[in-house]
């Protein structure tokens, strides 16, 4: 070994881990012997607080960090202690307990370590608080160092030393930004037996970091990133294209409303002056028309009035006229009437005439008036008739008639009974064989007279059963003689004489009476035809002035008539006028009914009118001319117009809600919706460039994701040769009887596939030749592609991101002599434990020896428990391997290894372990001590 070498040169432990001393040489190979259980572990694993440091990368095996503290600083005067030789000279780095805390301080000075300068002259080891005083008493200047800060020394991160800090860099890191793997793989260099595949993998993975564009991807973030944006695009033009009609339809409708716009802005205006100008307009209208109708009424009410006077005039006319008719037929008929009349005398000569004839009969009627009723003497008459008639017949039948028969036949006593009983006429009929009355046998005649005289009782006749008083009754016949009979008849008939004159003059007498009525009559008749001739004479007198009385009446009915129907022509035309007026006040009440409607349904208060003329328009250039007449229709219109608007910015606003749910947000970002329309109509105008563009942008994705992809292949790639390099490293010196000892990478071959076909996609893609994104072998419906995309998408998921980690197993390559190599995924069960443990070494030195700076040799330590499993041969090929790493190698076992420079064995004093210098044996080869 050369004095020059740079590096660890001893350890030194104070009162720590059960040793009260010891001092352990580390510029060479060392074996450290004792029995087990004795403290060599303990003694190499005293040198993690001088170089892990960091506590929470120290591994003391079962012991915890926290008793570990404890067993190492006891006390205030515990130390651990590290000479090194650097560039710079020798240095000391130094960590002392600080009490009953078991908490500890770093110190470093440069100068050699001499276990003196840390005990008293009373033999005592120097306390912690006096240590800095101590050292500078023995020259040496040394300074307390945080934690951080001596990492930073130690590991040469100049960029968080203080620049009066000594350069104490003891391991020359390639990268200081490796310091905690390094720190990581020499705890595992420690402690060999724990180091698996995955560490070696995740070192390796550290150590070529920096050589490695290795970064984590999250792939799917990646793609989404870099589609999102192609997504979202066609996405859009999908939208677009599949609402096109929509679209266009709604363009028409921008540009009606535009148009609308411009109208309204134009006519708005105009219609507000308008508006003034009509309450003016019509008060007046409405007076003059008001005054116009009042003058029609009075004119209407003369009309009425003189019709009224002529029906009057008229009715009266009419009734004169009818009067002077009936006078005027009364003269007529009186003319007809006395035609034969010459004059009045005429007529009173024969009234005179007439009453006299009359005076003169009503005296003779006075003198018959004392006569006798003419009715009793026509019954006298017929009296005397009759009594002639009986006269006459008993004068005929004198002798022979029934009385006699029956006077000479009955007894007085029937006789008189009979003549009592039987008329008088039958008593007087005469009694002859051919007459009324025959004697057919006398003797029973006297037998019934017989019979008779039974029958009467008294003066009373029983028979029949009845009985018939005949006092009461007169004897009928009294037989008169022929004298006396005739005597009776002549008287009788004087008698009926007188009789018959009297009824004659009586007779006469009625047709006197019924003469004198008639002359009455006569007289009544006479008289009146004298008033009437009289009333002629008047007619007659009257006929002129009468005649044109009638004409005047008829004159004047006709004039009537005229100015009537004069009158009914004024009327009709004040009608007229009155239905003109009439109508025209309608009309202007209904103009101002419907402008005053009109100007309440006015909405253009309210936006989006009143800033109208800040929203895109369309500028009307109508000859705006307001007619106050078509104030109304107009008026109509424009509220019509602002119906229209509203309902178009609502048909477009919902056609647009519509667009956005049918997935268009693309224009949303417009400042407003005006704007987001115009961008929209030229989007859907140019949908061709669009789709060029899009088919642009997927490429260019595609290009993207695979420049991410290929960052990890070509890390994997570079991996793939490190890897070569650093098994030549490894297999500089042959390992164990080991053929081959590799670890190689394995790639993981459905994502490292997955990856290539991206690429290779890209490649294609942006070699622009096959792809075209609308075409059957779109960018976007590559099935090849997206399964690569759906892998990595679910692997990335899987893995939680992607890393040149995942593209890649390890395995170790172990080939004996004389059989063909094996690849194993885990060390430990490829060899035995002594092989094992040495490709477990190696591969660990080897590690750190990639990490330390090639230029500044420094030289370490690295720790081989239970070295005895090892054969000399081995141990020996190990401490080479492991110097040309740069490290010194420590074997730990209870016996002597005797390929080691330095066997130190463990002593005890007073009950503590301790190992002196003077106890250091060195072991030379022969040749060298014996030359
Ligand atoms: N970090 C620690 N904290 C507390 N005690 C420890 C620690 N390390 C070792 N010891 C104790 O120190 C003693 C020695 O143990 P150590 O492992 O050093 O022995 P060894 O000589 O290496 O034995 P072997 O040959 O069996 O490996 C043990 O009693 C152990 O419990
Ligand atoms: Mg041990």
């Amino acid at each position: 070994m050369s004095l020059a070498q740079y590096g660890f040169q001893k350890l030194v432990l104070l009162n720590s881990a059960g040793y009260s001393r010891a001092e352990l040489p580390l510029d060479d190979s060392v074996s450290i012997i004792a029995p087990n259980n004795t403290g060599k572990t303990s003694l190499i694993n005293a040198l993690q607080f001088l170089l892990i440091i960091d506590r929470r990368l120290m591994d003391f095996g079962a012991h915890t960090v926290d008793n570990s503290r404890k067993f190492y600083f006891p006390d205030n005067s515990a130390y651990i202690l590290l000479e090194v030789l650097l560039p710079t000279g020798m240095a000391v780095i130094g960590c002392v307990g600080k009490g009953l805390s078991h908490d500890y301080e770093y110190f470093a000075y440069q100068g050699s370590l001499d276990v003196e300068d840390y005990r008293l002259d009373n033999a005592k080891l120097v306390t912690q608080p006096k240590l800095i005083d101590r050292l500078l008493e023995q020259g040496k200047l040394a300074k307390i160092y945080q934690s951080s800060d001596l990492r930073a020394l130690l590991y040469g991160n100049r960029q968080k030393q203080r620049s009066d800090d000594p350069d104490l860099t003891i391991f020359p890191l390639e990268f200081t930004s490796q310091a905690s793997t390094y720190q990581r793989i020499l705890t595992r260099t420690l402690r060999l037996d724990s180091l698996d595949s995955r560490q070696v993998k995740e070192y390796l993975l550290e150590i070529y970091k920096n050589e490695l564009h290795d970064r984590s991807v999250n792939f799917k973030e990646e793609w989404d990133k870099s589609f999102a944006d192609v997504n979202y695009d066609k996405s859009q033009y999908d939208s677009v294209s599949r609402n096109h009609a929509r679209i266009i339809g709604m363009e028409q409708q921008q540009q009606d409303r535009k148009t609308l716009r411009g109208k309204i802005i134009l006519w708005r205006p105009l219609i507000e002056q308008s508006l003034e100008k009509w309450e003016a307009y019509y008060r007046q209208k409405s007076q003059s028309i008001e005054a116009d109708m009042v003058k029609q009424k009075v004119e209407w009410d003369e009309v009425e009035a003189r019709q009224k006077t002529i029906y009057k005039d008229q009715a009266q006319t009419d009734f004169e006229l009818k009067q002077h008719q009936t006078l005027e037929k009364r003269y007529e008929d009186l003319t007809v009437q006395f035609h034969f009349v010459k004059d009045i005398d005429q007529l009173t000569k024969q009234l005179d005439a007439i009453q006299a004839e009359r005076d003169a009969l009503v005296t003779r009627l006075n003198n018959a008036e004392t006569q006798q009723n003419p009715n009793t003497i026509r019954r006298n008459i017929e009296k005397c008739n009759k009594e002639i008639i009986l006269l006459q017949q008993q004068l005929a039948s004198l002798d022979n008639n029934l009385y006699l028969q029956l006077q000479q036949t009955l007894s007085s006593e029937s006789f008189d009974a009979l003549t009592r009983l039987l008329a008088v006429q039958v008593l007087s009929l005469p009694v002859v064989s051919d007459g009324k009355v025959q004697l057919l046998n006398e003797n029973r005649l006297r037998v019934f007279g017989q019979d008779l005289a039974d029958c009467i009782n008294g003066s009373n006749f029983d028979a029949a059963g009845l009985s018939i008083d005949l006092s009461a009754l007169e004897p009928n016949l009294q037989i008169k003689t022929a004298a006396e009979l005739r005597i009776e008849i002549e008287e009788s008939q004087q008698q009926l004489y007188y009789w018959e004159e009297l009824l004659a003059t009586l007779e006469k007498l009625e047709l006197e009476k019924a003469r004198k009525a008639e002359l009455d009559n006569q007289l009544k008749q006479q008289r009146e035809d004298i008033k009437l001739y009289e009333e002629l004479l008047t007619l007659r007198t009257m006929a002129a002035e009468r005649q044109q009385s009638i004409t005047d009446s008829k004159n004047r009915l006709q004039a009537f008539k005229d100015e009537e129907a004069t009158l009914s022509v004024k009327r009709s035309r004040i009608e007229v006028d009155q239905q003109h007026l009439k109508d025209e006040s309608e009309r202007l009440k209904s103009r101002h009914k419907r402008i005053h409607i009109a100007r309440q349904q006015r909405k253009d208060y309210e936006a989006p009118f009143n800033f109208l003329e800040q929203l895109p328009h369309l500028l009307c250039m109508d000859s705006a001319l307001l007619e106050i007449d078509l104030l109304a229709d107009q008026i109509e219109i424009y509220n019509q117009d602002c119906q229209d608007l509203r309902d178009l910015d609502k048909t477009i606003a919902e056609g647009l809600i519509h667009l956005h749910h049918d997935g268009i947000s693309k224009f949303q970002v417009q400042d407003d919706q005006e704007q987001e329309l115009q961008v929209l109509f030229n989007y859907t105008a140019q949908l061709k460039q669009e789709q060029a563009a899009i088919e642009r942008k997927a490429r260019s994705a595609v290009v993207q994701v695979a420049a991410i992809l290929r960052d990890l292949r070509n890390s994997l790639e570079t991996l793939k040769r490190r890897m070569s390099d650093f098994n030549n490293k490894i297999n500089k010196r042959q390992l164990s009887d080991l053929k081959v000892f590799k670890i190689e990478p394995r790639e993981e071959e459905a994502i490292v596939n997955a990856i290539r076909t991206l690429i290779s996609t890209s490649e294609q893609v942006d070699s622009g030749s096959s792809f075209d994104l609308f075409d059957h072998n779109a960018v976007l419906d590559d099935k090849e592609l997206n399964k690569a995309k759906d892998l990595l998408i679910d692997q990335g998921e899987k893995l939680g991101s992607l890393k040149v980690e995942h593209l890649f197993r390890l395995v170790f390559v172990i080939g004996k002599q004389n059989q063909s190599p094996a690849e194993f995924e885990d060390l430990d069960s490829a060899a035995s434990n002594g092989t094992v443990l040495m490709a477990k070494l190696i591969t660990g030195l080897a590690m750190l020896n990639q990490m330390q700076d090639p230029r500044k040799s420094i030289k370490t330590a690295c720790y081989l428990d239970e070295a005895a499993s090892l054969d000399q041969l081995n141990q020996r090929s190990l401490i080479e391997t492991a110097a040309e790493f740069g490290f010194s190698l420590i074997f730990a076992s209870p016996e002597p290894q005797i390929t080691a420079r330095y066997c130190v064995p463990i002593g005890t004093s007073n009950g503590k372990n301790f190992i002196s210098r003077l106890n250091w044996q060195i072991i030379k080869p022969i040749e060298e001590v014996i030359p």
